[in-house]
């Protein structure tokens, strides 16, 4: 019988220099979508999953994290006396987990923050989700990856298409054949190709279910060129004595690692939010209008010169 899932591990000791100024004193993990920090989406997704003990790893200028996701009696009580129940509610919905911070005092890498949290792991099985991204579909993504290794006992990380101009940006599989519909067997994992060197365009978005085996492989695991310990390349290694398969995501992906990926997600979500939907798509449709007559004027400008 496979050993049930019951941890995850979220790293957030990166140092989000694409953010700058914003992260040089706010971790990126709390830049919001509309309202909620980015990194509240992970934790509920880990939740809808099932998971109760999550250990996030965290560094330097990481505290407001710690903060969030502690309780806050004397604002509950605040919400509590005025009868604000959707705030109230929106302030408690992780009240029910563990969840538990380790520092990874010298930024190291992927595979170093994951290593970083073995003790709390143990000899289980678990997951690990990224913040980068927010998913979605009628099941979690987690509960996907866990549901697959609940069928195969082996580890399993989700993975999905995109355009082969982005393939750099991420870790890449070379898929030999579908075990079944959605899920690949991986001849090899590699850490950022180049578009020329990339074996697909499939590419590992964030999610994994790893067996406890991973630590003795990320102990002996080189640093690359840039000084990082990969996470892909230990997961390359494991596939070599445990297979490793790979799962196609097909639900959707909302990129909030970059500025305007999270300027695009919080425009799609604002359009959903309940208080400030409507006036945002009137803003929308209103700013279109005038960004079209400013190009038709420039059009016409350049036509009379
Ligand atoms: C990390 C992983 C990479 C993965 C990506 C997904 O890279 O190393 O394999 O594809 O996350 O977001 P990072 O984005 O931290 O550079």
């Amino acid at each position: 019988m496979t050993k049930k899932v019951t941890k995850a591990i979220i790293p957030a000791a990166g140092l989000g220099t694409r953010f700058l100024p914003e992260t040089k004193a706010l971790p990126k993990e709390m830049l919001p979508i509309v309202d909620t920090p980015t990194i509240q989406f992970i934790v509920e997704e880990a939740k809808q999953a099932g998971i109760k003990d999550i250990i996030i790893v965290i560094g330097k200028g990481k505290r407001s994290i710690e903060d969030h996701f502690d309780s806050n009696p004397e604002l509950e009580m605040n919400l509590e006396e005025k009868h604000k129940d959707k705030m109230l509610e929106s302030i408690r919905k992780t009240n029910d987990l563990n969840i538990y911070f380790i520092r990874q005092s010298h930024p190291r890498g992927l595979g170093d923050a994951i290593y970083t949290a073995r003790s709390f792991i143990g000899n289980e099985p678990f997951a690990v989700l990224l913040g980068d991204d927010v998913m979605e579909d009628k099941v979690p993504l987690t509960k996907q990856l866990m549901d697959s290794f609940e069928e195969t006992g082996a580890s399993t990380l989700a993975v999905k298409r995109v355009p082969h101009k982005d393939i750099s940006k991420y870790g890449v599989i070379d898929p030999t054949h579908e075990v079944k519909p959605g899920l690949f067997n991986v001849k090899q994992f590699v850490e950022k190709p180049k578009p020329e060197d990339a074996p697909s365009d499939l590419a590992i978005i964030g999610r994994y279910l790893l067996t406890p085996e991973i630590f003795s492989i990320l102990e002996e695991t080189q640093p690359d060129a840039g000084g990082e310990i990969q996470l892909t390349t230990a997961i390359d290694t494991l596939n070599k004595t445990q297979r490793v398969f790979a799962h196609e995501f097909k639900g959707k992906r909302y990129d909030t690692g970059n500025k305007l990926s999270w300027l695009k997600t919080n425009v799609i979500f604002g359009l959903r939010h309940p208080e400030i939907a409507t006036g945002l798509r009137s803003y929308i449709k209103q700013l279109g209008a005038e960004l079209s007559a400013e190009d038709e004027a420039n059009d016409a400008d350049k036509k009379s010169k």
